[in-house]
């Protein structure tokens, strides 16, 4: 019979723990599809003392077995690929293998990485704080329908192709007064090419259609967050792409109604990396607090993430977007012991209460916060305590979805699976 896809996605600022979740649930998959996005992304997975920092490549390649595909919605950095490459050929896991990419994901090239930098000091104080990987630069190729596939390093003229986009970069550049790619990067591509070159290239839409078909269990993995998605989060403070599940049926080819759950990601708190607006954040010892405990600085970049507290209308807002059907509440263990928890349950803008993310949330916006219990340590093995299972209550009567999945430390085994559970 024929399977459905479900979708894995954050519903916060991103890093709110997609890796750890997907390598959690990926034996129950046959398929782990990444959508969107490129090497901003930093997934991290903690299993028998070793953490791995995954960037393009999906969170199901330590599951043998699992077939890992990078879709035609993500942008791929040759360099960056091939060095995740190596690091996972290094410990014995054979992505020749396993791993498929699409011919219809875009290259970042060398130029991108040079035109978001050059784009990033244009804006001065203004800026996003992007991760300087190159994505906006490449999704605006896409779109200005100038950009190179990964099915072009087949053809025999990719590299005049690559030379005229380089020329049409490097034009830019002069406009921004910035130098180009410095020659040994361009080299460094070019030869990291090769190996994207060697990899299993598949037209992925048709491969996972012949999944689907054949009950193959797909789960396609979403990188950011929701309130960095480019039509309904913060904007402009976003990314490029489009990180919600309808972007999963654009990322991959699959249509919307071959699509099961849709499995939403958060932080028992929440954190934003780079700037924006971010109503909660808290700028006291609470928030201090939270980034130690919790080691938020990022995967990616090591920037220290902005924290604050859980924003419930934002996570209600993420639910109805994506047609979240049941969560994934993380890091509960950063919050134990803290003598106040708050939570926010609206906002004041311009002097009107309101439990709706507004069109703009950069101007006068006031967190309404309610105090709630606190919570003692958590144990794997033992059930969970009652202020942290007042805590989960009072979250699903707010966004009216259940979470079905409590993560209470890095590990993969520091994971307690509720009611209805994740698993098929
Ligand atoms: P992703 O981008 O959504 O995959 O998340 P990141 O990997 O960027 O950031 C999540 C961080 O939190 C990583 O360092 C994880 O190892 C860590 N982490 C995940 N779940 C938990 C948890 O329940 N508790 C704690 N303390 N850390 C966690
Ligand atoms: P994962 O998948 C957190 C943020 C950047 C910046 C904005 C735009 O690990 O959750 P970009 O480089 O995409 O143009 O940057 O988005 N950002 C992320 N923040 N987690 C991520 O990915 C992010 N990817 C991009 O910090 O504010
Ligand atoms: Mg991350």
């Amino acid at each position: 019979m024929a399977a459905r896809m479900d979708v894995l996605l954050g519903a916060q600022w991103g890093d709110e723990g997609k890796g750890k979740v997907v390598d959690v649930i990926a034996p129950d998959y046959e398929v782990i599809a990444r959508f969107q996005g490129g090497p901003n992304a930093g997934h991290t997975l903690l299993f028998e003392g070793q953490k791995h920092v995954l960037h393009t490549i999906p969170s199901g390649v330590f599951r043998t077995g699992t077939v890992n595909l990078v879709g035609n919605g993500v942008v791929i950095d040759p360099i960056i690929f091939l060095k995740e490459v190596n690091a996972l050929m290094a410990i014995g896991v054979d992505v020749r293998e396993s791993l498929l990419v699409s011919r219809r994901a875009h290259l970042i090239l060398p130029t991108h990485r040079a035109l978001d930098a050059a784009s990033e000091a244009e804006k001065g104080s203004s800026k996003i704080s992007s991760t300087l990987k190159g994505i906006g630069p490449t999704y605006m190729d896409k779109t200005g329908r100038n950009g190179l596939r990964v099915g072009d390093l087949e053809l025999p003229d990719f590299k005049g192709r690559f030379r005229s986009l380089v020329n049409k970069h490097e034009r830019l550049l002069a406009m921004y007064d910035r130098p180009g790619a410095p020659k040994e990067a361009e080299e460094e591509w070019l030869a990291a090419v090769q190996t994207l070159r060697s990899m299993k290239l598949v037209d992925s839409e048709h491969y996972l259609d012949q999944a689907l078909r054949s009950g193959k269990r797909v789960l396609a993995e979403g990188a950011q967050g929701t309130l960095l998605d480019i039509d309904f989060g913060t904007y402009p403070f976003v990314t490029s792409s489009n990180t919600i599940s309808a972007g999963a049926c654009t990322g991959l080819g699959v249509a919307p109604n071959r699509i099961e759950k849709v499995v939403g990601i958060f932080k028992a708190y929440c954190t934003r990396v780079g700037s924006g607006p971010f109503p909660t954040e808290l700028e006291d010892a609470d928030g201090e607090q939270i980034r130690k405990v919790g080691q938020e600085f990022g995967s990616t970049t090591g920037r220290p993430r902005r924290c604050g507290w859980l924003d419930l209308p934002a996570l209600h807002y993420a639910v109805m977007i994506n047609g979240i059907t049941e969560l994934a509440m993380m890091k509960s263990d950063v919050l134990s012991g803290m003598e106040r928890i708050k939570v926010c349950t609206g906002y004041t803008v311009n002097g009107t209460a309101t439990d709706r993310m507004p069109y703009d949330i950069t101007g006068r916006i006031e967190p309404i916060l309610e105090k709630v219990d606190g919570w003692g340590e958590l144990h794997t093995n033992e059930a969970l305590p009652d202020g942290l299972e007042r805590y989960i209550a009072l979250i699903e009567r707010y966004v009216g979805v259940p979470i079905t999945l409590v993560s209470l430390g890095p590990d993969r085994a520091q994971t307690v699976l509720r009611q209805g559970t994740l698993v098929h």
